[in-house]
């Protein structure tokens, strides 16, 4: 069963075809990172125009690329939200014409969701229940995945996400947009001990907070300008880097549970992937790295999870409508 997926949720125009929700056959991402580059940071109106224009382009190259006609598809899945209103709504409108002019199904998907289901699209795929990490450049969260819509939010960012401290401390720094991938190469040069960083525990709990280390970050460029850009980058990265494996495999433990996926776009942080690895061997437990391309934002995801919700039968309606701020919860995971 071939389903199209569509993801334009943030600054990313992306259509995947995937095959019984696992195998990608095609999986087209049109970034604008050279649109908002200049800003520092995504400018919304800017996104939906460039959503606008490749729309069409991209979910012909996915089809294409298949060797798929749209007669083909059994289903479309379109990501409904959370993410920025005029970008989901060129998916969404796109994805309703879609299936209205080909009578073909329609199914809504939580970009979340379609976060934790990248996993499913290479070996080894974890088995449920496991815990899963998703921490991108708009959320930060950690989840308890029992089944398929079965999720349980354990802990999750009280102020920025994390991928958004990447992108802000890169700013201070003069680096490029986005930050991450720039801090990543940068800490290489840099040590990670030359000033510590805070991190914050939030009361034990297993929720975050990024906010203070970056005012940490500003307040030391501020106090001495000369400090080296590579130590602030490294020290910087270690902290963030120790608290999201910290609390991840707190939340693990809690659970009793030994199987820990990593997703969206920080979960492509090299020194992330390094130090959870080195984790997973010495406490014993299977942790799910995806190769980068599916860390960050794609349709295949989408395609993905759209696939398992198919099967489930709950189809979306032609007059659903998109939310920005969709929570990850079986409730919200309703169709549209
Ligand atoms: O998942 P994603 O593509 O989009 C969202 O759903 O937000 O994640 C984008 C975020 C950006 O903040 C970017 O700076 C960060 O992921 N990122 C990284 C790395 N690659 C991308 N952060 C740290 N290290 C990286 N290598
Ligand atoms: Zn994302």
């Amino acid at each position: 069963m071939l389903i199209l997926g569509i993801d334009t949720s943030c600054d990313d125009t992306s259509a995947s075809i995937v095959e019984n929700g696992t195998k990608i056959i095609s999986n087209i991402v049109s970034s604008q990172n050279e649109i908002h580059e200049k800003y520092g940071g995504i400018v919304p109106e800017l996104a939906s125009r460039r959503h606008l224009e490749m729309i069409w382009p991209v979910v012909d190259e996915a089809l294409n690329k298949a060797g798929a006609g749209i007669n083909d598809i059994s289903a479309i899945a379109v990501c409904h939200g959370p993410g920025l209103i005029g970008s989901l709504l060129v998916g969404v409108c796109f994805a309703k014409s879609l299936a209205y002019v080909h009578n073909i199904q329609m199914v809504a998907v939580n970009h979340l969701e379609g976060h934790i289901f990248s996993s499913f699209l290479e070996e080894p795929i974890p088995e449920f229940p496991f815990i899963a990490l998703v921490v991108s450049g708009g959320h930060t969260s950690i989840y308890k995945v029992e089944g398929f819509g079965m999720y349980t939010e354990l802990g999750r960012t009280r102020d920025d996400a994390a991928g958004e401290a990447f992108d802000k401390v890169a700013k201070l720094l003069g680096l490029g947009y986005p930050g991450g991938p720039f801090i990543d190469d940068l800490s290489k040069k840099g040590r990670h001990d030359a000033i510590l960083f805070p991190r914050p525990s939030i009361n034990n709990s297993l929720d975050f907070s990024f906010s203070g280390l970056k005012t940490s970050v500003l307040n030391c460029i501020r106090k001495d300008p000369h400090t080296k850009k590579e130590d602030i980058a490294a020290s910087f990265q270690s902290a963030a880097v120790d608290v999201l494996i910290e609390k991840t495999l707190k939340a693990a433990e809690n659970e009793g549970l030994d199987k820990i996926v990593l997703t969206g776009g920080v979960s492509s942080n090299m020194t992330l992937r390094k130090m959870i690895k080195k984790r997973a061997q010495e406490e014993k437990f299977n942790v799910y790295l995806l190769s980068p391309p599916l860390c960050t934002d794609n349709a295949a995801m989408i395609a993905s999870a759209g696939f398992f919700r198919f099967k489930q039968g709950t189809a979306a309606g032609l007059d659903g409508k998109l939310r920005c701020n969709l929570d990850l919860n079986p409730k919200a995971c309703m169709p549209l």
